[in-house]
């Protein structure tokens, strides 16, 4: 007799991949500036630590929040108490407040069609509950957030079918690729309920193109799906072209009574925006008033805490505090990642060209042995066992090509990035000085075997040869 569930005993959460495994290898050895300064520097988390400065400020100029009081009353019994799973409205709606702004308010968002979650993590499997039965299947563009397997499959039974994106247009989703998911799908019987992008993506660092969000509208609506547009990282756009929010499309295409507005929906957290994963703070914003009311009955399984509502409201009702906050976070990420940029560049190693998110999409290619996901699972090995740095193998986000890695920037210190830049192009000059050293060695055996063989072929007598 089985003693425990399926769900607890199956794998399908994703914890063998690389991108866990290599965390795992980094808590056993993490590096620290005095402590363990030749542990492995933690390269694998989409963590924003660049701008808790500013929290800190306004934190202490703002005490009443966090001490959980108003006007000057203690309100701690009141927020004691506080459990509706529709949430604080003051935090709705300065949640929705920050979400336009940080779409510089070409689109708003209504407080009424908001649901909290638990984070992102919470609030994409929750979409999973409300618009697919298991066995149903989404579809989403490689390469992926590795999370996604765990988020949406796991406990909900859903299946995933990639969207095949290639390095050929910078990993651009295309009519074709799109159709042959959908067949893909259909060849594994399974009924497809939506697409599902994160925009800006993970593990790119780009944004969408208008027209690769046109090209997604017109699917879903000839398909008669959904689409659910994670907007995790809305907030990290540092450079040219800007954010366009699905919202804004469907805007702009004057979508609003047709029957396409409420089949998207938008997954939105402050775990990277405001650097706040820890306070598990995610949203849901749909059009269906049906999958917004179901969705807000399925987050008492994963509410936000009353008091963790009540001091976000109050700092992200400080509209001065916010735009400050957002333009000044993108210029300290933009800063990052053109260090990073930089310090890859001197080590001979080139990336995707980006301007959002808290990573950078790293070409490799050229350090493998060949071509194929063994010889990147081999680099990767040495990158964390010898360089001493994790980064995610493209592999774990289903990359269809080896050779590329997520990179994060903005989960250390400037003298770290510099360090773990250091380290990697100490590897690949090593790397290259063994290869040369090999070619040179390779050349002169084979000119030493052309002379022994011209040696001993003039040496032997004619009638020997
Ligand atoms: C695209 C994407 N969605 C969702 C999540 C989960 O975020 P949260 O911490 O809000 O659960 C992440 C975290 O890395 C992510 O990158």
């Amino acid at each position: 007799m089985r003693l425990l569930s399926r769900k607890a005993t199956c794998n399908a959460h994703g914890q063998d991949s690389s991108y866990f495994l290599g965390w795992q290898e980094y808590e056993k050895n993490p590096y620290h500036e005095i402590k363990n300064p030749t542990g492995i520097i933690q390269m694998g988390l989409a963590e924003n630590q660049l701008s808790f400065d500013l929290l800190e400020s306004w934190l202490a100029n703002n005490p009443d929040a966090a001490g959980f009081k108003k006007d000057g009353e203690s309100i701690f019994r009141e927020l004691a108490l506080f459990q509706d799973y529709h949430g604080l409205p003051d935090f709705k709606k300065a949640l929705v407040d920050f979400m336009a702004e940080i779409r510089e308010n070409r689109v708003t968002f209504d407080q009424n069609k908001i649901v909290l979650t638990a984070g992102a993590t919470s609030a994409n499997e929750t979409l999973m509950f409300c618009l697919a039965e298991s066995g149903e299947a989404f579809l989403l563009p490689t390469p992926y957030y590795p999370g996604f397997d765990r988020d949406l499959k796991w406990r909900t039974g859903v299946e995933i079918v990639p969207i095949q994106c290639t390095s050929s247009n910078d990993f651009q989703i295309t009519a074709p690729a799109l159709e042959e998911a959908y067949l893909e799908a259909q060849k594994r019987n399974l009924r497809v309920k939506g697409v599902l992008v994160t925009n800006p993506s993970n593990p790119l660092g780009t944004t969408m193109s208008r027209s690769e969000l046109n090209l997604l509208v017109n699917f879903i609506t000839a398909k008669g799906i959904h689409l659910i547009s994670d907007e995790i990282y809305s907030g990290t756009v540092f450079s040219s072209p800007g954010f366009v929010s699905i919202m804004e499309v469907l805007k702009v295409r004057k979508c609003e009574n047709t029957e396409v507005w409420k089949r998207v929906h938008i997954v939105y957290s402050l775990s990277k925006d405001l650097g706040l994963p820890g306070f598990r703070v995610g949203a849901i914003y749909s059009n269906d008033e049906l999958v917004a009311s179901a969705a807000t009955k399925m987050s008492s399984f994963g509410l936000v805490s009353s008091q963790t509502q009540y001091l976000l409201s109050a700092l992200l009702s400080d509209s001065k505090f916010t735009k400050n906050y957002i333009s000044e976070n993108q210029r300290r990420l933009k800063q990052r990642q053109k260090l990073l940029v930089k310090g890859l560049k001197k080590a001979g190693i080139i990336c995707l060209k980006s301007n959002a998110g808290l990573f950078c999409w790293v070409n490799m290619k050229h350090l493998l042995g060949s071509n194929t996901f063994e010889a990147e699972m081999e680099l990767w090995k040495k990158i964390v066992y010898d360089v001493k740095l994790n980064i995610s193998p493209g592999s774990s986000c289903h990359c269809t090509e080896p050779g590329w890695f997520r990179v994060c920037f903005a989960n250390m210190s400037e003298e770290t990035l510099n360090l773990a830049m250091a380290r990697l192009k100490s590897f690949v000059d090593s790397m290259t000085m063994t290869s040369s050293h090999q070619m040179l060695k390779n050349s002169r055996k084979r000119s030493l075997t052309k002379w022994v063989f011209r040696l001993s072929f003039h040496d032997r007598e004619p009638e020997e040869r």
